[in-house]
């Protein structure tokens, strides 16, 4: 049984394999004319197939694209959210990971601590996805990859440069992604919002010859890039934190000028929400650099088709 609560739970083919997957999908709905099952009836490869929807944050696009995803692949996704299931609050998470294990086939699950995925992963008898965690976004960097990969064609000799918050889970997921693709990956985060040394060592870990550099200058890690990536200011974690957050260092912004020192073939990229013109200007955001809008719909394709490879 395969659980996704890592991105180091795929292999670098693996993660190559879901992407490739994931663009010919993306093409058959294109070109499809109805907006729904892109496959022939007799081989949805979710066809029966339930999954049980723990949010204990709230979501757009990951809700999104997880229910559309489902049901276009010919199965039934169950959102519950906190309000309603009160995750580890109303029984032990043991009890809850036993009893849905009984009667879905899958779990989908956002959690605040990266602990709560665990605990129901070593309960379940069904695969559990995570769809954020305090620790890990795998789903979004799968989808961040797929839009590098469908821009360059390549990961060989593609650098991402990633500004601001580097003690997120959109950073632990790409840093442990670089090192499982032999992608180059350089920060420019403020002294206080370090990547964690765990993450560093389980990178150079998987990947010995990993290329990491980290710069205090946005201006020095920007020159090389050829995607640039900036996340939220505030993480539905760091809500106390608003106002510092929002209010310290300008310099972090990705603008226009940022953008200029790099190559013009440079994209931008941010899983968002966004605070616009916060993190990044609203003219590098709905600028011809940006990726954004391709990257949240990409969660849509790359979730279907890390659903066909785990569940098919
Ligand atoms: N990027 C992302 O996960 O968005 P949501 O929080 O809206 O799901
Ligand atoms: N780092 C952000 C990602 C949102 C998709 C958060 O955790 O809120």
């Amino acid at each position: 049984m395969k659980h996704f609560l890592s991105i180091t739970d795929l292999s670098p083919e693996q993660i190559k394999q879901i992407i490739r997957q994931a663009i010919l999908m993306k093409k058959s709905h294109k070109k499809s004319d109805q907006n729904t099952h892109t496959w022939s009836q007799k081989s949805l490869p979710l066809e029966g197939k339930t999954f049980a929807m723990f949010f204990e944050k709230p979501s757009l696009r990951t809700r999104l694209s997880f229910e559309t995803g489902i049901f276009q692949l010919g199965g039934h996704g169950i959102y519950l959210d906190q309000n309603n299931v009160w995750l580890g609050v109303r029984e032990s998470l043991s009890d809850t990971a036993k009893v849905t294990s009984s009667m879905v086939d899958g779990i989908i699950a956002r959690t605040y601590a990266h602990s709560t995925l665990q605990e129901m992963a070593l309960h379940s008898s069904i695969p559990v996805i995570n769809a954020l965690s305090d620790l890990d976004h795998p789903c979004q960097v799968l989808a961040d990859l797929m839009t590098i990969f469908e821009e360059f064609w390549t990961f060989v000799w593609v650098k991402i440069s990633y500004i601001w918050d580097c003690d997120n889970n959109i950073t632990n997921s790409l840093c442990l992604a670089c090192a499982l693709l032999d992608i180059e990956f350089a920060c420019a985060w403020p002294a206080w919002y370090m990547l964690p040394p765990e993450i560093i060592v389980q990178a150079v870990q998987l990947n010995p010859n990993f290329i990491f550099t980290q710069d205090p200058s946005p201006s020095v890690i920007a020159k090389n890039a050829q995607v640039i990536v900036a996340d939220t200011r505030v993480s539905m974690w760091d809500e106390q934190e608003k106002e510092s957050r929002i209010a310290d260092l300008q310099e972090y912004q990705v603008t226009q000028d940022l953008m200029s020192l790099a190559d013009p073939n440079t994209i931008f990229l941010h899983c968002l929400p966004a605070y616009r013109d916060v993190e990044v200007t609203t003219q590098v955001i709905d600028g011809p650099q940006s990726r954004v809008f391709q990257e949240a719909e990409n969660r849509l394709h790359v979730q279907k088709a890390l659903l066909s490879y785990l569940f098919w």
